[in-house]
């Protein structure tokens, strides 16, 4: 099985769990395509009634509305389910986040579900947070300079995120930069150091709110909870 088919296979086990009436965080990715399109069918088939999405980014709205899933902005009342992809998974479900750029309203949406079901195929897992990926830091573009020699003074391994001539533009209007984080960092005071810096909008860091991950592998899909 390719890797397309195992994203599929973990999003269609976390579009189980959604019901009739929930609101439903969709998330961004590759992966959590899948599980955007797998609800727009139920829906469409009549397995689902009644469900409303709050998307995680502009693509993530544009696909829900493609295949018919009503989307409202994001409110203060909770979500009943967060369905999303990550770029690493831990042991313990701590997520790094946001290599396809949308952190910020991920971890906006995805802080206010009931159930945050994190959904990828079996590259993703790590033993250590920052193993594989660089951590996504969103900037505010005002200053962004002053911000990254702040941020290089903590994470100096770290550079701003440019694809071509010009920065990449989160749906935000803020930069990203993106930073390795070296062996044995302790996550949680990275967290707080970072949302403590000055420019800094929030981090690709998902610590401790997802409930459980269906991971897919060539031997099956894996319930993993924290
Ligand atoms: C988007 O900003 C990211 O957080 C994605 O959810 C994450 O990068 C996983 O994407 P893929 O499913 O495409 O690997």
């Amino acid at each position: 099985m390719n890797l397309e088919a195992l994203k599929r296979e973990a999003a269609l086990r976390a579009v189980a769990l959604v019901r009739s009436g929930d609101r439903v965080g969709l998330g961004t990715g590759s992966t959590a395509k899948y599980a955007i399109e797998e609800i727009g069918r139920k829906l469409a088939a009549g397995e689902l009634t009644a469900v409303v999405g709050v998307a995680t980014s502009e693509a993530s709205d544009t696909l829900a509305r493609q295949v018919g899933i009503p989307v409202e902005p994001l409110d203060p009342r909770p979500l009943d389910i967060a369905i999303d992809g990550a770029d690493e998974i831990a042991p313990n479900l701590d997520l790094i986040k946001g290599l396809g750029g949308a952190l910020l309203r991920e971890k906006l949406t995805e802080v206010q579900a009931r159930r945050f079901i994190v959904i990828a195929d079996h590259t993703k897992l790590v033993e250590h947070i920052g193993e594989k990926s660089a951590l996504p830091i969103e900037i505010a573009r005002f200053g962004f300079l002053s911000t990254i020699e702040r941020l290089r003074a903590i994470l100096p391994s770290g550079r701003l995120r440019q694809p071509g001539a010009q920065p990449y533009v989160t749906d935000n209007g803020n930069y990203i930069f993106d930073a390795q984080i070296p062996a044995g960092t302790d996550i949680a005071a990275l967290e707080r150091q970072l949302k403590g810096t000055l420019g800094v909008v929030d981090t690709g860091l998902f610590l401790g709110m997802a409930e459980r991950a269906f991971v897919a592998a060539p031997d099956g899909v894996t319930e993993l909870t924290p």
